[in-house]
């Protein structure tokens, strides 16, 4: 069996919504002291609504296509749903990752969470 599904895989060679967003009304940067990896993730905000969501990812290619699969998850959803957002549900929604990968996905759900706290405690809006 391959170690990396079809789906990961694509996400890694062609990651959706890489890059930063202008004016972001949250940005969140995590990073794993083991592997060294960061991973900072772009929100812009509007009633509530993810409306976009971009992210910069320097780690390895589990990480590349978690922060992928995670933005493409959030992106048009209330921010009670977004914080909600599990790194178990990433990983499952990427088809699954080698379990000693997972702490891949628990950037992206560290990050997220990140960007909420940056724009709760910018607006003043409880998330
Ligand atoms: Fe560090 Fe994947 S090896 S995030």
């Amino acid at each position: 069996m391959a170690l990396y599904s079809e789906k990961l895989m694509d996400h890694f060679r062609h990651p959706r919504n890489v890059g930063s967003i202008e004016n972001a009304d949250g940005v969140g940067e995590v990073g794993n002291a083991k592997c060294g990896d960061i991973m900072k993730i772009y929100l812009k905000i509007n009633n509530n609504v993810v409306e976009d969501a971009k992210f910069e990812t320097f780690g390895c290619g589990s990480a590349i296509a978690s922060s992928s699969m995670a933005t493409e998850l959030i992106k048009g959803k209330p921010l009670g749903e977004v914080k909600q957002l599990t790194n178990k549900a990433v990983a499952e929604a990427l088809d699954g990752m080698p379990p000693h990968k997972m702490h891949c996905s628990v950037l992206a759900e560290e990050a997220i969470l990140a960007a909420l706290k940056d724009y709760s405690e910018r607006t003043g809006n409880a998330v």
